[in-house]
């Protein structure tokens, strides 16, 4: 099988925000990853970890407090030197497709679904003219699984099952080879998490890229081909999906941690709380909460074979993998 070329390509994306005083918040450091079409790459942590920053980084989106370094290549483009003017006009809806957190605060409270869409497909692409927007937007609709019925409804009339569908449509109108959703389950019963996931699984199998930010390990299980884990603003650990919830399991002691917290497994607890962005140690940032920190783990870890850790649990041997 020949490798496709990455949608997206972040390369030693870092993000600070300087604060009043000199103070300054290392809210992203140094993330490398890459996103190819047909490929769900779903990035975990903990809240306050810098998803949502990595997030609003690749979008332009970030408060003029914020200082960026790196490389965030959608083809030709680099996300992260491009002007305002080409992100709004060329990037935003058309190349990244925006899955919100909050559905329906992204959605304008006092127009319909249907007024909506067929604004946005008037905005992003050439059809024009009331009969052809209508269908245009009835056909983003269903794309999304919206149900033609609830069309002229408000946002405040949908259940948020509904509201999160009507987001997706939105974002699907510009055909954008890159979806970027953020938390996109917050809020969700497992159930509608579950659709939620199911659909947007979908439109990667239509061969759109994903990149899902979320903090649902079991909605990264059922939606990624990829995990990056990440922790106080660095990406610690990147590996498949297959391998970080079967077997043999992540390799960072974080991202076991995070596995073992969850109910179905041993509902431990990850000791104590991530360090402040504003205040990191030189070290390894785990340490504190780490049962495997040793001397060595006051000195950063680099990032080598899946893994930004000093003795992270070994990978099986091909003696275990016969065993
Ligand atoms: N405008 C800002 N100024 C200073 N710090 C910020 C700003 N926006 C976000 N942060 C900080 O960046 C960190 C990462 O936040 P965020 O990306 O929202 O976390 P996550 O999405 O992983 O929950 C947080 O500690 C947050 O306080
Ligand atoms: S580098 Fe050391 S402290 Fe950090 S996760 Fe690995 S073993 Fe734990
Ligand atoms: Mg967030």
């Amino acid at each position: 099988m020949t490798e496709r070329s990455p949608v997206l390509s972040v390369r030693g994306l870092s993000v600070r925000f300087l604060l009043p005083g000199g103070r300054r918040i290392a809210a992203v450091t140094d993330a490398h990853f890459d996103v190819a079409p047909g490929e769900c790459l779903a990035l975990i942590g903990e809240s306050g970890c810098g998803k949502s920053v990595l997030a609003s980084a690749l979008l332009g989106l970030l408060p003029a407090n914020a200082r960026t370094a790196g490389h965030a290549r959608l083809g030709d483009l680099d996300l992260l030197t491009s002007d305002e003017r080409t992100l709004a006009r060329t990037v935003r809806g058309r190349r990244i497709g925006l899955i919100p957190q909050s559905p329906a605060a992204h959605l304008t409270p006092v127009r319909t679904i249907r007024s909506q869409l067929q604004e946005t497909v008037a905005q992003l692409t050439g059809v024009r003219g009331r009969a052809a927007l209508r269908t245009a937007a009835e056909q983003a609709a269903a794309r999304a699984e919206f149900p033609p019925d609830h069309l002229d409804r408000h946002p405040h009339e949908l259940s948020g099952g509904l509201a999160q569908r009507a987001a997706t449509a939105l974002a699907l109108v510009g055909e954008a080879p890159l979806l970027l959703a953020d938390e996109p389950t917050t809020g969700l019963d497992r159930d509608l998490v579950d659709r939620t996931v199911d659909e947007l699984r979908r439109h990667v199998d239509a061969d759109r890229a994903l990149l899902m930010i979320t903090h649902d390990l079991a909605a990264a299980e059922r939606i990624a081909d990829r995990v990056a884990v990440m922790y106080a603003g660095r990406i610690v650990e990147l590996t498949a999906a297959d391998t970080f919830f079967g077997a043999p399991g992540p390799r960072h002691p974080y991202s076991r941690g995070l596995l073992e917290a969850l109910p179905d497994r041993s509902f431990t607890p990850i000791p104590g709380l991530p360090p402040e962005l504003g205040d990191l140690p030189d070290g390894c940032a785990f340490a504190a909460r780490c049962d495997r920190a040793t001397d060595a783990c006051t000195a950063l870890p680099p990032f080598t074979d899946s893994v930004a850790c000093h003795h992270p649990v070994p990978a099986p041997t091909p003696e275990d993998i016969r065993a």
